[in-house]
């Protein structure tokens, strides 16, 4: 599928990018990949806001890009983990970082500059990729790489 674009989807504000994860979030029944890239700015973690909402996350967790940690845990419908790899120069293994056991559990893990890792390691996924397109518009992205993204994005496509 490499770099085909399965399901595009343009938002027009933050509020519309939040609303995105969120009913992504919502679908989400066990073990999933979101593999994120795009520049600085250009809404991924407001993404990543939307979807821990619709992933029940209770509303005193704030999600932000952390400064020190790499990887965040958080309670929810579903165990959730939210990683950011901003901070990573070059690309590394799982087992440098600690993700390969989150990868391998029954998680749904959101990637922030998943290109940043090397993704022929990664299981099933779905690579959603954000392009700012104006001031407040951003073009999104998705393709699915296996068998469970590849039935995700089509209920997505089908339900959103
Ligand atoms: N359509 C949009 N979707 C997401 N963010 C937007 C949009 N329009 C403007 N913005 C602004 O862009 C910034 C996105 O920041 P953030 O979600 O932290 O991006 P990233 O995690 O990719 O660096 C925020 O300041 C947000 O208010
Ligand atoms: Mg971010």
């Amino acid at each position: 599928m490499g770099n085909c674009c399965n399901y595009k989807i343009t938002t027009y504000s933050v509020k519309d990018t939040k609303k995105l994860g969120e009913k992504i979030g919502k679908r989400l029944k066990g073990k999933i990949v979101l593999a994120l890239t795009g520049d600085l700015g250009s809404g991924k973690t407001s993404f990543v806001q939307g979807l821990a909402r619709g992933l029940e996350v209770p509303n005193d967790y704030y999600i932000t890009s952390p400064s020190y940690t790499l990887i965040n845990e958080y309670p929810g419908r579903h165990p959730f983990f939210h990683v950011d790899l901003y901070r990573l120069e070059d690309p590394v293994d799982f087992e440098d970082i600690g993700l390969y056991d989150i990868l391998d559990d029954n998680y749904v893990v959101a990637i922030e500059w998943a290109d940043r890792i090397r993704q022929e390691l990664l299981p099933d996924y779905v690579t959603i990729k954000f392009e700012m397109s104006g001031d407040t518009s951003r073009e999104i992205c998705m393709s699915a790489h296996g068998v469970n993204s590849v039935n995700l994005l089509k209920e997505i496509k089908n339900r959103l």
